[in-house]
C-alpha cells in the first residue's frame, strides 16, 4: 500500500510534542514526514514548514485517515488512558507501525488486550513507552545481556538496574498522566490489582512466575558501594522489560529476573538521601490515593503545554547502572547522557524510535510490542550517535 508520508508526528503542539518534532526535523536523513494534531493555528506557529494534518484523537474516522496516510505514526498526545485508544487501533486496523511515550500500564494493558492480534496480523508495530520510560531499562537491559552473552557465553540469570544522578523536571501532561492513573486505580480494585502484579503487562499476566517482587525498602550496594531506594518509574519499567523477555520467548531463562531501584551515594549523606527518598514515595502514594489531595496536587502542577524551561532541561542529565549476574560472573553496564531524563533525551528517544520504524530495516513481527522487541540493535545504534552512552563500565 503506497502511503502519502513515512512519518507523522501526532500532538506536535504539547510540551514534548514541540520537542520530539524539532528533532526530527533537524535528523541528517529524514523521511516524508508531517506534523499532526486538532489546532491548525498552533501546529502552523511552530513554523517547521512541513504538511500539517488536522485530526482529533477523540475522532475515530480521523484516526483512520491519519493511519492511513503514513507509514509510521509517533505520538505525544497524553494522558494516553484519554486521547490515546482511537489512534491505537486505528494504527493496528492499517498496519501502520506506532510509536509513544506513555508510562500508564493499565492502558498498555488494554491496548494489549484489544490490538496484540490484530497488529500481529497487519505487521503493525505498536510500541509503547519510547520515551525515559521505559527506553533506558529494556534497551539498557537488552545491551546488558548481549555483552554478558559475549564474555561468559551465556545470559545473566538477573539484571539489576539503579538509576543515579539526574537532574530535569515535569511537565503537565506527565502530571497529568499521572494523576488520570490514579483516579482509574481509586475507581477499579482490577487496577489496583493491575498495577500491582509484576507481571501485569506480560502476555498471561496470571501465569505462574519466578519470584520476582518489587523493591519496596532502602538497601545498600555492596558491588557498586552505593545505597538504594524503591524508583517510582519501576513500576512501570520493570513490567516493559518482563515483557520483552516474555515477547522474546524467555531467552534468558525462565526464571530470570529483573529489578530496579534508585541509588545514592554510599555516604551518610547518601543514606539520608535513600530515606527521604522512600519516605517521600510513601507520602506521594498516599496522596495520589485521596481525590482530594490528588486535585490539590492538580492545581499546583504545570498545566497542560508547560515544562521545564529550557535552562533547566540544558542542565539536565542521568545515568542508569546495570548490575548483570549469573553465579560468580558479574558484569556493570552503563546508560547515561547528558540531557534532562523527560524531555531533552527523551526528544532523543523517541524521535530516533520514529525514525528507526520509518527508515531502518527492521525484522521484527507486528504486534503491541516493546522498543527492545521492536527495534533492539538498530535503536542502540542509532542512540549512540545521538549522543547516548550504552556501554559496558570495564
Ligand atoms: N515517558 C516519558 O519519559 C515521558 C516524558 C514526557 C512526557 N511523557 C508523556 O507524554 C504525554 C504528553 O506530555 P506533555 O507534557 O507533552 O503534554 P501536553 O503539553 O499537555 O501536550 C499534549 C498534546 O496532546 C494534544 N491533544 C490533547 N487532546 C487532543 C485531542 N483530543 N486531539 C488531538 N490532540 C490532542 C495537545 O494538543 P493541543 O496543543 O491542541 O492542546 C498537545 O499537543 C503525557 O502522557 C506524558 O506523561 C512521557
Amino acid at each position: 500500500m503506497t502511503r502519502d508520508y513515512d512519518l507523522v508526528v501526532f500532538g506536535a503542539t504539547g510540551f514534548t510534542g514541540q520537542l520530539v518534532a524539532e528533532y526530527i526535523s533537524h535528523a541528517p536523513a529524514r523521511p516524508r514526514w508531517a506534523i499532526a494534531g486538532r489546532n491548525q493555528a498552533k501546529l502552523e506557529a511552530l513554523g517547521l514548514g512541513v504538511p500539517i494534518l488536522v485530526a482529533d484523537a477523540l475522532d475515530p474516522a480521523a484516526m483512520t485517515r491519519l493511519a492511513r496516510a503514513t507509514k509510521v505514526v509517533c505520538t505525544t498526545a497524553g494522558p494516553f488512558a484519554k486521547y490515546g485508544s482511537e489512534l491505537v487501533a486505528a494504527c493496528a486496523a492499517a498496519g501502520t507501525h506506532y510509536c509513544d511515550l506513555t508510562g500508564e500500564v493499565q492502558w498498555m494493558r488494554r491496548m494489549i488486550d484489544a490490538h496484540h492480534e490484530r497488529a500481529r496480523a497487519t505487521g503493525a508495530r505498536i510500541v509503547h513507552t519510547c520515551g525515559f520510560d521505559s527506553v533506558p531499562s529494556d534497551l539498557g537491559t537488552w545491551a546488558a545481556q548481549q555483552e554478558f552473552i559475549a564474555r561468559h557465553g551465556r545470559p545473566a540469570h538477573s539484571v539489576t538496574a539503579l538509576f543515579g544522578e539526574s537532574s530535569g523536571g515535569l511537565s503537565g501532561g506527565t502530571v497529568a498522566s499521572a494523576l488520570s492513573t490514579a483516579d482509574e486505580a481509586s475507581q477499579d480494585p482490577g487496577i489496583r490489582a493491575l498495577l500491582a502484579n509484576p507481571f501485569g503487562l506480560d502476555p498471561d499476566p496470571a501465569a505462574p512466575h519466578p519470584r520476582c517482587p518489587d523493591v519496596r525498602s532502602i538497601g545498600w550496594e555492596p558491588r557498586l558501594g552505593m545505597f538504594t531506594a524503591p524508583f517510582v518509574m519501576a513500576q512501570v519499567n520493570t513490567r516493559v522489560v518482563r515483557r520483552s523477555h516474555a515477547l522474546a520467548d524467555l531467552p534468558w531463562g525462565e526464571s530470570f529476573c529483573y529489578r530496579e531501584v534508585m541509588s545514592t551515594p554510599g555516604s551518610a549523606r547518601g543514606l539520608a538521601m535513600a530515606v527521604g527518598i522512600t519516605g517521600g514515595l510513601g507520602v506521594l502514594a498516599l496522596a495520589f490515593a485521596h481525590p482530594r489531595l490528588r486535585a490539590l496536587l492538580a492545581k499546583r502542577a504545570p498545566r497542560p503545554g508547560e515544562g521545564p524551561t529550557s535552562a533547566v532541561r540544558e542542565r539536565g542529565h542521568w545515568k542508569a547502572r546495570f548490575i548483570a549476574e549469573s553465579g560468580t560472573d558479574q558484569l556493570i553496564y552503563i546508560a547515561s547522557d547528558r540531557a534532562d531524563p523527560g524531555y531533552g533525551s527523551t526528544a532523543k528517544m523517541l524521535g530516533e524510535s520514529a525514525l528507526c520504524l520509518a527508515l531502518d530495516p527492521l525484522t521484527s513481527g507486528g504486534g503491541v510490542t516493546t522498543p527492545s522487541v521492536a527495534m533492539g540493535g538498530a535503536l542502540l545504534d542509532r542512540l549512540r550517535r545521538a549522543g547516548l552512552t550504552f556501554a559496558a563500565a570495564g
